[in-house]
């Protein structure tokens, strides 16, 4: 569960990019966050994980709340950034490793999680070549893979689908649905609407730091009375609030 209470946040001073958000990720959900380009979402995501600092407001993460106990709040959420381009010299196995090491995951856990895992997600075989030497996807799914190494609660992940090749596209959104059905909670970001309109069960839709649309894709349909599919309520949405 993740709770988003009142959050303000500014770069510079005096413009918000995020103002006054509140948004609740339940247990058991699939939470969708939509918006244009430069609205928020990485921002909103990277206060969420202690990244950022918060200008007011706060978060909390099983109730823990992430500023004022971060090391506690962090071993209940994997996250799984828009860039992944981290520990690029070492091996796949080598993050993997260390990863596991951090979250104190037991040799024989470790061990079947990382053959299952990079198996089915199809890089079993480049696991002991550097990162450097992999693709975008493959530095994504290396990434993925080791948010699940250690099988945290929510899983918060900014724009998973836009490297992923299908195969692993369709492996991630069914263990997505698995983590979510199993009473945890999934929040992530995404311009992929057909795939958000399949997927979540709730959407929250932000543009300017403002959220314009929290709920189910039914709840947007009967809000707008229009039977339309949420890609054409989302240009709907956000047109509209541009014109105000
Ligand atoms: N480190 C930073 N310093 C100053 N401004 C920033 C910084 N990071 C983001 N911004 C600005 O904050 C706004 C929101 O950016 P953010 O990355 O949160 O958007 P986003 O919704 O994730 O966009 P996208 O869909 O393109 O990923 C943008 O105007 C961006 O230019
Ligand atoms: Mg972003």
């Amino acid at each position: 569960m993740i709770k988003i209470e009142n959050v303000s946040k500014s770069y510079k001073k005096g413009i918000k990019v995020i103002d006054n958000l509140n948004l609740e990720i339940k247990d058991g959900e699939i939470f969708g966050f939509l918006g244009p380009n430069g609205v928020g979402k990485t921002t909103t995501i990277k206060m969420i994980t202690g990244i950022l600092d918060i200008d007011e407001g706060k978060i909390l993460i099983d109730d823990i709340d992430i500023q004022k106990n971060p090391v506690e709040a962090k071993k209940k959420f994997g996250f799984v950034p828009d860039s992944p381009d981290m520990f690029i010299k070492l091996k796949g196995i080598e993050y993997l490793n260390f990863i596991a090491d951090i979250y104190e995951v037991p040799q024989n856990v470790r061990e079947e999680r990382i053959e299952r895992l990079s198996k089915k997600f199809g890089i079993y075989d480049s696991l002991n070549n550097k990162i450097q030497s992999y693709s975008h996807g493959m530095r994504q799914k290396i990434v993925i893979i080791g948010v699940l190494l250690h099988n945290p609660k929510n899983w918060i992940i900014d724009e998973p689908m836009t490297g992923l090749d299908p195969s692993s596209t369709f492996e991630l959104k069914k263990l997505m649905r698995e983590h979510a059905d199993a009473g945890n909670s999934v929040f992530f970001s995404t311009h992929i609407l057909d795939v958000a309109e399949r997927l979540c069960d709730r959407v929250g839709i932000i543009n300017k730091g403002k959220l314009l649309f929290v709920g189910t894709y039914e709840e947007i349909k009967e809000q707008l009375q229009e039977d339309k599919s949420l890609e054409e309520l989302f240009m709907e949405i956000t047109k509209n609030d541009e014109e105000n």
